[in-house]
């Protein structure tokens, strides 16, 4: 498409730099003589260790009512409103602009006092991602990413496969993976351990799970971690922990994929009976593999899945 959605865009950055300075307050102040912990107000979701905290229900209900006052007739998925009572249809090709919403992603580290949490705005136009904004109020930095158009931190380009990027193997690579917090599956957790063994034997230079999957993308996208994977086992990434990300991810040159292709055959790309990739990603599926490069990501599956 060639929507640049400027108005969009500029709303996005608007409302996740403000909803970032809500954050701030609470990240310097933790551990703190100041701190009261108790005005984070934590509740948990779908088990104990889903959290929700007073400021993401603060941050997504700012967020929606300024979308709702300035676009009207947009859609609007959330995490913590939409998230609990099933997913609004967002690749639904004749459907109004959707938005989708991670208030705060990496809501545990946050409630922890961990750096390492941000605020994901993700706009689909025509059923498809178009243009993702990432604020990450700790490291005061700025993802932002149109179709088309490039990714930029804080207003400077970025490309994850810059340079030796482009050639990187899964021996020099530092792998990020989230084991998430739904280990319900059956044999999910050895699933999940046996991958990381696998990984492990097979020789990477570092492994890492820093609990944002926005994050994660952006990284990526940033050239900082070579390859992130989720889904294994956890019940997986929904379309607010990643579709901000895929744009910046896709406009930085990296590859993002479905980690585990064929189950069902919905992650197949319909038109090309591809693995769907980049913007063709199914946004409901929960299984996710991004990386610097195409043989990168390719290589980092088979020694996941023991293919
Ligand atoms: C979570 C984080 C985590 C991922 C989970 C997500 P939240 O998002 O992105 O890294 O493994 O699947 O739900 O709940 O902190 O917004």
């Amino acid at each position: 498409g060639n929507c640049e959605c400027r108005e969009e865009v500029a709303l996005a950055v608007r409302l996740a730099l403000e909803a970032g300075r809500n954050m701030t307050r609470h990240l310097e102040t933790r551990g703190t003589a100041h701190e009261n912990p108790s005005d984070l107000d934590i509740s948990t979701k779908s088990n104990p260790s889903d959290l929700a905290t007073a400021i993401d229900v603060m941050n997504e209900d700012h967020i929606a009512r300024e979308i709702g006052i300035r676009f009207p007739s947009h859609r609007i998925i959330g995490e913590e409103s939409t998230g609990s009572g099933g997913i609004v249809d967002p690749i639904d090709p004749d459907g109004e602009t959707t938005w989708i919403i991670d208030p705060i992603d990496g809501t545990t580290n946050f409630a922890s006092g961990l750096p390492l949490c941000c605020v994901s705005i993700g706009v689909c136009v025509r059923g498809r991602p178009h243009a993702g904004v990432v604020y990450s109020p700790a490291t005061d930095e700025l993802y932002v990413a149109v179709r088309g158009m490039g990714a930029y931190r804080n207003g400077v380009r970025i490309s994850g496969c810059a340079g030796d990027k482009a050639a990187r193997t899964l021996s020099d690579s530092v792998v990020g993976f989230e084991f998430g917090y739904a280990c319900a599956e059956e044999g999910g957790i050895d699933r999940m351990t046996n991958a990381v063994g696998r990984l492990l034997r097979h020789g990477v230079r570092a492994t890492r799970s820093l609990g944002s999957g926005v994050l994660d993308l952006c990284y990526v996208a940033s050239g900082r971690l070579d390859v992130v994977y989720s889904g294994l086992a956890e019940e997986g990434w929904k379309p607010w922990d990643y579709c901000a990300g895929l744009v910046v991810a896709t406009e930085a040159g990296c590859t993002m994929t479905h980690l585990l292709p064929r189950s069902g055959g919905d992650f197949v790309d319909g038109g090309t009976g591809e693995i769907a990739r980049g913007y063709e990603f199914n946004l409901l599926t929960k299984s996710v593999i991004c990386g610097v490069n195409a043989e990168l990501v390719e290589e980092t599956r088979r020694v996941v899945l023991g293919m």
